[in-house]
């Protein structure tokens, strides 16, 4: 066994599963973003302004990553110590896509990097991945004040970037974390349960992409006896990439 295959039945000790095969999965190289501060979009007062910005305006995942940073879209951006873009592989196969940031996300400007970070690093280990392959990124750009739920005018003004994200990155599979994202993906009610979102494959938009619904890391590490079904959840959205390449 090689260290990295003894770090994978670490991580997937850390998720509760015991028994893995380890397949060979991408090749992509790891090719971080970089990104600067300019080209921020200023606030927009128009209640319809999924319409003002438009994903297509984008031209690269940079621009992207540089308007979030200035975004002054919704009041979140008063609050924000740091927005946070996604970060990850340009050309990934996978995008995990996660609710908003969270406190310790918002002090570095980067997604997932506290606790529940440290268990998505863990799954993304078990799949044989590292953070570097795939794109991380969330719902919503900016830290809703004590980690509340946010508002349907936050995620519609925020939306148009997530958007643009996904059709730079043509992911081969995405993965919704949680409720927020998975709705948000889904254009589904915002009372729509995870029992009715997780478990089946569905689409994203008129891509064709596949994309799977699984439980938040942070529900996960406070209800350890569900990883079981996040995994399941995690080797259906494996299995949907193996189908895309035969
Ligand atoms: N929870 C999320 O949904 N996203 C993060 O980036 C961190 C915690």
């Amino acid at each position: 066994m090689t260290i990295l295959d003894q770090r994978r039945s670490q991580m997937l000790g850390q998720m509760g599963i015991t028994i893995w095969k380890s397949r060979p999965f991408s090749d992509h190289d790891s090719n971080g973003e970089e990104l600067s501060s300019e080209d921020g979009v200023e606030v927009d007062e128009d209640p319809n302004v999924t319409n003002v910005l438009e994903p297509e305006r984008f031209t690269s995942l940079e621009e992207v990553a540089s308007a979030v940073r200035g975004c002054q879209r919704c009041p979140l951006s008063r609050e924000r110590k740091y927005a946070v873009p996604g970060t990850g592989s340009p050309s990934a196969d996978w995008m995990f896509i996660g609710e908003a940031p969270g406190r310790d996300e918002d002090l570095q400007g980067m997604p997932f990097v506290g606790r529940s970070g440290q268990l998505l690093t863990s799954m993304i280990v078990a799949l044989g991945l590292t953070r570097d392959q795939v794109f991380i990124a969330n719902a919503i750009k900016c830290r809703p004040p004590n980690n509340r739920d946010p508002v349907e005018d936050e995620v519609n003004r925020c939306k148009p970037y997530l958007k643009a994200q996904i059709s730079m990155i043509q992911p081969r599979v995405i993965v919704a974390l949680g409720r927020i994202s998975a709705r948000l993906l889904l254009d589904a009610h915002e009372k729509t349960p995870m029992s009715e979102l997780r478990g089946d494959v569905h689409t994203y938009e008129k891509t064709g992409i596949p994309l799977i619904v699984t439980y938040h890391p942070a529900y996960l590490l406070r209800s350890p006896d569900q990883k079981r079904i996040a995994w399941q959840d995690l080797l259906l959205a494996r299995s949907q990439l193996r189908r895309g390449s035969a």
